[in-house]
């Protein structure tokens, strides 16, 4: 940072002047004005760091100065300066948002401690300002992409939890949906994004090395234990704390998580004393809770507690509005970073796109366009570059054949439809009800297959995970 820039306004020209005097010395760079009209046009031409200002000014007052000069740039430190008989006034300049206050005849030394200090915490101010902007712009919920409705969705919620005061947040989709893109835009656009975003992973570590670096341990916990430790819950204080693949956690370590989330209260491992902390919890999960909860393997009351501010985020097939714009998204991005010129997906690609099912959701889609930008040759990525399987509509594959040549994908509702209208099912003029045409194939789809959901599921081109949520919010089973 340059030299701080301060401006003073004073009506007394043996104030300014010594004011002038004794913080240039101080290596600041001080300029003076007589009015708080000349302090406006000044700070409008470009606001100092801070103001010194005087109450009782010939024109408009301190008072009214300080106010529009809040309203030009909130973050900007004013130090009152005030006759003996304006105490009151200087504490309505502070809840107004002055930094400080001195009286006349003041000592110059007092005033360059007050200058000085809030100088610093000016610098401060900024540089959380600039970290919080810099991390919204690496980890907002911008990066977030896709039109869809139910993404639309996700992210209103996604968002109001983020300003809100809750402290946990159950995040639920299939692998590679998401959830920690979402999850760390929950924490970076919070006021917790100060402070520690730490995430950790339930699966990959054995129970008890979980258990020590959420809670920490105490010196002598255990053999290797040589000095205490704290864990996570203590390091992310006043931040967030991922725990991805929540459903894998061992039963005894899921009783302490409650235990935490209900009292704040932890303690570290071979420890006899509570420490308290306030962290948010984000868990995530690609696993059917209820159904771990229905086998056992999931504490009930930790589910309850979790799923209290539920998110789910729908697989990419249930929005496929969503899937061109990510791949175009994708397709920019990387070729920017890979410095290639590839331009567009070819129109069978794009259409391929659509209807396929993506098992590995956004993720499949990310790496499956990265690998056909390096190793695609055209600045066109074609079928070749980008090899998709070709799925047939779920209807020829029911037995209804309309005879569409194999190979060529319809996108979804365009050609080969049997009457000619361009439609592959025709909507009846009184309409339909959806949920009852969807609920219809399935179980059409499941007598198909004889009542194998694998097989089943395979007809439908949706995974048998899908197919099962499916048939459980249908009551199929
Ligand atoms: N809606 C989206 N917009 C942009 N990128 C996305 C979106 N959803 C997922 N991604 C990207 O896909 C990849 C997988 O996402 P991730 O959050 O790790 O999924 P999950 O944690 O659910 O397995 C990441 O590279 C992520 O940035
Ligand atoms: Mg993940």
């Amino acid at each position: 940072m340059g030299k701080s820039r301060i401006l003073v306004v004073d009506d007394e020209r043996m104030i300014r002047w010594s004011i002038q005097q004794a913080l240039s010395k101080d290596g600041l760079s001080v300029a003076a004005v007589e009015t708080g009209e000349e302090a406006i046009a000044q700070a409008t031409d470009e606001m100092p760091d801070l103001v010194l200002l005087d109450i009782t000014l010939p024109g408009i007052d301190g008072i009214e100065v300080l106010r529009r000069l809040k309203a030009l740039e909130p973050s900007v430190s004013v130090v009152m300066v005030t006759a003996i008989e304006d105490v009151k006034v200087a504490v309505e300049a502070m809840r107004l948002g002055a930094y400080d206050y001195v009286s006349k005849p003041f000592d110059l030394d007092r005033l360059k401690v007050i200058v000085h200090n809030a100088l610093d915490r000016h610098e401060l101010r900024q540089e959380v300002e600039f970290h919080r902007k810099e991390s919204i712009k690496k980890y907002g919920f911008h990066r977030v992409i896709g039109p869809s409705r139910k993404l639309k969705d996700v992210l209103e919620i996604a968002r109001k939890v983020s300003m809100s005061e809750a402290t946990t947040v159950l995040i639920q989709g299939e692998s590679g949906t998401g959830k920690d893109l979402i999850a760390q835009a929950i924490h970076y656009e919070s006021s917790r994004a100060p402070r520690p975003f730490m995430a950790i992973n339930c699966t990959a570590l054995p129970a008890e090395l979980l258990e020590s670096e959420l809670m920490g341990h105490e010196k002598g916990a255990f053999t290797d234990a040589k000095a205490g430790k704290k864990g996570l819950f203590e390091i992310a204080d006043g931040g967030t704390i991922f725990l991805d693949e929540i459903g894998d956690m061992q039963p005894g370590l899921q009783a302490k998580l409650l235990r935490f989330i209900e009292n704040k209260a932890f303690r570290r491992v071979g420890g006899h004393r509570d420490i308290t902390v306030d962290v948010r919890i984000v868990a995530a999960t690609n696993r059917n809770l209820v159904e771990l909860v229905q086998r056992g393997m999931f504490r009930e009351d930790l589910y309850f507690r979790l799923n209290v501010i539920p998110i789910f985020i729908p697989p990419l097939r249930e929005r496929t509005e969503d899937i061109l714009p990510l791949a175009d998204h994708f397709l920019a991005e990387i070729s920017r970073d890979f410095k290639r010129s590839v331009r567009s997906f070819n129109e069978t690609v794009r259409m391929r796109m659509v209807s396929y099912g993506w098992p590995g959701n956004v993720r499949e889609l990310k790496n499956m366009t990265e690998r056909a930008i390096i190793l695609g040759i055209r600045d066109v990525i074609d079928e070749d570059d980008l090899p998709l399987p070709v799925s047939e509509p779920a209807l020829q594959t029911l037995g209804r054949s309309n005879g569409s040549v194999e190979g060529v994908v319809a996108p979804a509702g365009t050609v080969d439809a049997p009457d000619g209208s361009g439609y592959r099912f025709r909507l009846p003029e009184e309409g339909v009800d959806l949920e009852s045409v969807e609920r219809d194939f399935i179980q059409q789809a499941i007598d198909f297959a004889g009542g194998n959901q694998t097989k089943a599921a395979e007809l439908l081109t949706v995974t048998r995970d899908a197919l099962r949520y499916r048939m459980k919010k249908f009551g199929l089973i």
